[in-house]
């Protein structure tokens, strides 16, 4: 259409429903081309499986007021209770008062501070690798390394629950993606055994699956990278602060120091804070520093961030009977549970799935703990397979006895009512 001329139907081309009164446009208005999503909305309605989002007023503890209801909190990542530890919350105001809010620049250009520097010195050195990359969050790190590490004629060999992020950054390598069935090593090897010899192959596990709370199988499985001249990557988001020495993760734990190449942490979970961060050599952080995408292509963390992540990992050396706590507290509930004859699966961490099969079960049973002061996430498919629905249970260090038995008996009386235990 020129400019200037009138506006006709004839000149507006199909997607649009154009209405006329007495020779006047009375509505202009475009067909939806999202109209789509709302079918699906709807079909998750009709499922049971429509969730909304739950809100949170005040902190993130191991009590707390979500959507205006006083609950005992066992849906967080929060492990440690740093979320709101004294120590973190003065280092995170401290690096406000003293550098502002935001980095205002990604890494690469103007946005690498000192206290980004400090934070992969002491990751480094905490985790015992030769050098760490932070990135944004733990999904970053994730996908970012696997899409850089590998190309299209390369191999990514995955345990089938690996987390979304591995899933994400091995498409965006576009290698092929060989997935092996949850923690079958031999599956893996023969996988391994069918490839050809040239091309590169990255073996990947999470050190803690963060549905099912079971351990990876890191010895057998680094073991087969070896043995193959395969590179080794573990995602510990949910071991490091957990498992090993001071919190220091699954590869700790198992006394592998030195043979996984590629190690991913998350700082949004134990740490309390937000981020993610590859470990491994020299070689491959300051590979990462040229071609990791989020790294390149999104904003540094505001130095309060940085500032509250390390004194998280001073807490994790000088405080370390947090972490008992939280084992302690992992025991108590997770036998509790299991007293009840609740089927928890094969958790062997402080995530403890309570598995009911049907995804609609799952969300009544989460709905109605919820009424009754407990809040337990229900998940369902397409997180987990359709016939192991659940509700998520995750006990922190900061729980007291008092709360975790109210849960207790909250879950006794609601399993009861909906049949799932007797
Ligand atoms: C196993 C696993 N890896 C990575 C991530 C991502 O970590 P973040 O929340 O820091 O992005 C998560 C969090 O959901 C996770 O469960």
């Amino acid at each position: 259409m020129a400019a200037g001329e009138g506006t006709s139907a004839q000149a507006l081309s199909a997607p649009y429903n154009v209405a006329f009164t007495g020779g006047h446009v009375l509505q202009l208005m475009r067909a939806d081309p999202l109209s789509f999503l709302a079918a699906d909305l709807d079909s998750l309605k009709q499922q049971g499986l429509y969730r909304h989002l739950r809100i949170l007023k005040g902190e993130q503890k191991a009590r707390g007021t979500f959507d205006h209801r006083q609950v005992v909190n066992l849906s967080s990542n929060n492990y440690l209770g740093l979320t709101t530890h004294p120590r973190l919350r003065d280092a995170a105001l401290e690096a406000t008062r003293t550098l502002g809010v935001g980095s205002g620049s990604v890494r690469t250009i103007a946005g690498t501070m000192d206290v980004h520097m400090e934070l992969e010195r002491r990751l480094a050195s905490f985790k015992r690798t030769e050098a760490v990359v932070v990135f944004q969050s733990g999904f970053a790190a994730n996908a970012g390394a696997v899409a850089a590490v590998l190309s299209k004629d390369d191999f990514v060999i995955s345990d089938e629950l690996n987390h979304a992020s591995i899933i994400d950054g091995s498409r965006l390598s576009r290698a092929t993606i060989k997935v092996f069935p949850h923690k079958d090593v031999d599956a893996a090897r023969a996988v391994l055994r069918g490839l050809p010899a040239g091309p590169r192959k990255l073996v990947i596990t999470d050190g803690v699956f963060s549905m099912d709370g079971d351990v990876g199988a890191l010895p057998e499985l680094c073991a087969l990278a070896e043995e193959f001249g395969a590179i080794m990557m573990v995602d510990d988001a949910h071991a490091s602060g957990v498992f090993g020495k001071n919190g220091r993760g699954t590869i700790d734990h198992f006394g592998m120091h030195g043979r996984v190449d590629i190690q991913v942490g998350t700082l949004s979970k134990a740490i309390g804070v937000l981020g993610g961060y590859v470990g491994g050599s020299r070689t491959l952080i300051e590979f990462l520093y040229h071609r990791a995408r989020p790294f390149l292509f999104s904003t540094s963390h505001p130095p309060a961030v940085a500032a509250a992540c390390i004194a998280a990992i001073d807490v994790l050396e000088q405080e370390p009977q947090i972490i008992e706590q939280l084992w302690a507290n992992t025991t108590l509930f997770k036998s509790g549970l299991h007293a009840l004859g609740f089927n928890t699966g094969v958790s062997q961490s402080p995530i403890t799935p309570v598995i009911v099969g049907d995804g609609a079960l799952a969300m009544k049973l989460s709905d109605r703990l919820f009424e009754e002061g407990v809040f337990a996430q229900g998940i369902a498919y397409p997180t987990v397979a359709r016939d192991k629905a659940r509700v998520r249970t995750i006990v922190t260090a900061t729980h007291s006895r008092e709360e975790l038995q109210f849960a207790l008996d909250v879950f006794a009386k609601v399993g009861r009512e909906l049949s799932i235990i007797h």
